[in-house]
């Protein structure tokens, strides 16, 4: 027989993305109108479940939200309750205070917790679920490098505002004949770089998953040129390196998980560009947290909502310990184990996408 559900609570964590808010939209309005559940939301993801911080999560309270980026509930990424930073006789020490977070759950009487983030997040997820807290996942990231499921959302916002980007640079750089060069953001995985390299036509996209030889790109900035192609578009993922080099870390940020920020490749690329090539001015924009705001696009929308929907029919069938994911068009679920269990998704260099532009004349720098 499955538990009888009363309360829910909701948390998002990790770094925010489009499409947070259009998720705790869909999981308040179904428990409240489908089910008669009452719901809270944790305040700054794990943080607020340590510090029984939450706000009521009621339809007014969720009203207006749909299409906005950022979270109603704030999210941290620094806040692993399993390694905690606290303070102990004047000191600063990292103790597993997930005791206090299952403690203020059943203070507060909450049945089950919708646990919303990127694999950080998640990872809290499954050990809270081994735990016995009755969890759900719902997988968010612009990255789009979560395994198990084809799409996260905020990617979907992510791509189409740096294929805007790269359509705003063709112009530029085809007035002053110049390369322009655009970094986006995706950690170690080169989703967002590809795919909005080829909705917005890009000449050469580098990867992680494919070390550039800059020799390579130089080739194709001339043979543009015996073309009468005289500007040259690049999109470079914020992780892609040289063949023979490492990729460059933008900061440290000491007391979070995953303490290594990359950024800095865009610039390092238009420097060496410019050394080696005499004719050719070199620009470099870095879109930066500007993939992560504004507005959540229509996909974005639509998949939150399936993800809110599905994440309260997985508690009402007592499916707990899952995270909802998307596979081809269908709303499904796998285990937080097995997700946590794999890698984290990259792009595969013989893939189709990837396929695809070298077949159109894209360069990879390979
Ligand atoms: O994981 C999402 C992401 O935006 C990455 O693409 C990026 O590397 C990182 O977060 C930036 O983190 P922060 O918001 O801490 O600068």
């Amino acid at each position: 027989m499955t538990q009888e559900i009363k309360k829910i609570a909701i948390l998002t964590g990790g770094g925010d993305c489009p499409g947070l808010n259009a998720v705790i939209r869909a999981v308040t309005r179904t428990a409240i109108l489908t089910c008669g559940y009452e719901v809270i939301g944790y305040k700054f993801g794990y943080r607020g479940l340590y510090n029984n911080d939450f706000i009521p999560l009621t339809l007014d309270a969720v009203s207006g939200i749909l299409n906005r980026g950022g979270t109603i509930i704030y999210s941290s990424n620094k806040d692993n309750l399993f390694d905690y930073q606290v303070e102990e006789n004047g000191e600063r020490v990292k103790r597993d205070v997930s005791d206090v977070a299952v403690e203020n759950l059943k203070k507060e009487g909450v049945d089950a917790l919708i646990i919303v983030g990127g694999d950080g997040t998640l990872t809290s997820a499954r050990d809270f679920s081994r735990k016995g807290v009755n969890v759900i996942g719902v997988p968010k990231t612009i990255d789009n490098d979560l395994a198990s499921t084809d799409v996260t959302f905020g990617f979907n916002t992510a791509i189409d505002v740096a294929t805007e980007a790269l359509d705003r640079l063709h112009t530029t750089a085809e007035s002053h004949h110049r390369i322009m060069i655009c970094e986006v953001m995706g950690r170690n995985a080169g989703w967002i770089a590809l795919e909005s390299g080829i909705a917005g036509s890009a000449d050469v996209i580098l990867i992680p998953e494919i070390p550039y030889d800059i020799n390579k790109i130089i080739e194709k900035i001339e043979d543009r040129g015996t073309h009468g192609k005289l500007f040259t578009i690049i999109v470079v993922a914020e992780g892609a390196k040289p063949k023979d080099g490492h990729v460059v870390v933008s900061k440290i940020v000491k007391d979070s998980p995953d303490p290594i920020r990359l950024g800095g490749i865009g610039n390092k690329l238009a420097d060496d560009l410019e050394r080696l090539i005499e004719d050719h001015e070199v620009r470099c924009t870095v879109l930066g947290h500007i993939q992560r705001g504004g507005t959540t696009s229509t996909f974005d929308r639509i998949l939150s909502t399936r993800y809110g929907v599905a994440a309260i029919e997985l508690i009402n069938e007592g499916k707990f310990g899952e995270m909802v994911c998307l596979r081809g068009n269908k709303i499904v679920s796998d285990s937080l184990e097995n997700v946590i269990g794999q890698k984290t998704k990259q792009v595969d260099p013989d893939g189709e996408l990837v396929t695809i532009a070298k077949k159109i004349g894209t360069s990879f720098g390979d």
